[in-house]
């Protein structure tokens, strides 16, 4: 791979600390989505000939990606910022050394699943925290297609997988709500003999159905009712395509969110993608009664934009039913803050899946308001956030992120309106998802600052 790609500066390193501001105030661009970020250079890697991919997300999730199919045969090349040029051979060999998904739950497992189709041995490796994360939710459907596998104690990290140019097509309903699952099989169904489905009960988001076409794949995605059946048929070619990636809703969410915390505050974001199952918190928000503004802002690479403009205002606790889960499923710890600063009581359920995340994401996301004075009650797979509304959210605390990005911005978002200062243990690992993070909330007027 050659690229030039920015390095994280020591300013994003260590502990740092939000104190409190009455205003923020400002129009940014969205950074660019991460999910989709990935879904592009994997395509483009499969696809034979040159692709062309503008506004990548060059955080340290998606550049592992980047040197991933690198390590599989594409020439991968950065051009300038956010633009990079992708030629694929249409055939992945077996890597010579292990591939580093780093932090990166979204790079391994679709990763695993596109390297399934092809008559290779790949060994994948990663960090502590995707080290403890499960595998198995994956290997298992590939390995009914026809994939062998091995995967370390409780379905971990290190895994040695060998693919097969001769894969089987299955019909699967996943047993959790997992988009990460959904597009393993689906890309490795690009290389099996016939129709592979999959079933999900409750829609995951579909970035993978919809940018496939694109990249020339026979593959569809049809909703039926909260759920969906994607479909894709196996042997095609994949041809070379130009995309521009579109800003991510799970990032704008941070900025966003900060209007709602401080007094006198007005930001907009733009660019930001509406996918339906990405959306949940916005409706959320609207719910609590958050003012909120949106206008259309077009469309790319298949995904519709909106501008999004948050003012300050009061907020009042909701029931967050559980259905709604896989549409907000990142967006948990940044809602948990928010319900802080509410009035009344906000219920949330159906979490059991956040456990499984970069960090146990409900019991950090808990132990985060507890350290800022916020009452919870945390159950097996639910929250409760007694909001402390007019009162005022105490703060003062130091966060344990878990090398969890979500929960590291969430805190720093927490201190820029409690009463107190609120820190964090550490912001490296916000680079894996919003590099731009702390230039965005300079630029918007907080104060976070190392220590
Ligand atoms: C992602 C799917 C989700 C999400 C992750 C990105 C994707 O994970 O949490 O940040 O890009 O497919 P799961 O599939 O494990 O729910």
């Amino acid at each position: 791979m050659t690229h030039a790609t920015p390095t994280p500066s020591s300013a994003a390193n260590g502990p740092k600390t939000a104190r409190p501001v009455n205003a923020l105030k400002g129009r940014l661009q969205a950074a660019a989505d991460k999910s989709c970020s990935h879904r592009a250079l994997i395509f483009s890697a499969l696809a034979e000939g040159q692709s062309r991919i503008e506004g990548l997300l060059e955080s340290e999730d998606v550049l592992a990606t980047a040197g991933a199919v690198a390590a599989l045969g594409a020439k991968v090349e950065r051009e300038g910022p956010g633009a990079w040029r992708v030629i694929g051979q249409g055939r992945w060999p077996s890597p010579a050394q292990p591939l580093d998904l780093g932090n990166s739950g979204t790079g391994v497992r679709l990763l695993m699943g596109a390297a399934s189709r092809f008559d290779l041995k790949a060994e994948f490796v990663g960090d502590e925290s995707l080290s403890s994360r499960p595998m198995a939710r994956v290997l298992d459907p590939l390995a009914r297609m026809g994939v062998k596998s091995q995967a370390s104690d409780g379905g971990r990290l290190p895994v040695t997988l060998r693919g097969s140019n001769h894969l089987d097509p299955i019909d699967y309903t996943p047993p959790v709500a997992s988009a990460q699952v959904k597009s393993a099989i689906l890309l490795a169904g690009l290389g099996a003999q016939g129709e592979t489905i999959v079933r999900e009960p409750r829609a995951t988001r579909d970035h993978t159905e919809i940018m496939a076409p694109v990249y020339g794949a026979d593959m569809s995605v049809e909703r039926e009712g909260a759920g969906l059946i994607a479909r894709v048929r196996g042997g095609k070619t994949l041809t070379p395509a130009n995309v521009s990636i579109p800003g991510d809703p799970s990032s704008a969410a941070f900025p966003l969110t900060a209007a709602l915390v401080t007094s006198d505050s007005e930001v907009t974001i733009t660019g930001v993608m509406t996918n339906p199952a990405r959306f949940g918190l916005y409706q959320v928000l609207k719910m609590m009664g958050a003012d909120i503004g949106m206008t259309s802002a077009g469309e790319r690479c298949g995904e519709q934009l909106v501008d999004i403009r948050v003012k300050s205002g009061a907020l009042k606790g909701v029931e967050v039913p559980a259905e709604i889960a896989p549409s907000m499923i990142d967006e948990y710890p940044i809602l948990s803050v928010i319900a802080a600063f509410a009035d009344g009581v906000t219920v949330m359920k159906g979490l059991a899946e956040l456990r499984a995340k970069e960090s146990d994401r409900l019991a950090a996301s808990a132990a985060l308001l507890e350290a800022n004075g916020v009452k919870i009650e945390l159950g097996e797979d639910s929250l409760s956030v007694h909001g402390c509304g007019k009162d005022g959210v105490p703060g003062g605390g130091r966060v344990k992120t878990h090398h969890d990005h979500r929960l590291a911005m969430s805190a720093l978002i927490m201190g820029c309106g409690a009463q107190a200062p609120v820190g964090v243990d550490d912001v490296s690992m916000i680079a894996t998802s919003y590099p731009d993070f702390f230039d965005h909330m300079a630029a918007l007027g907080a104060e976070i600052s190392a220590g």
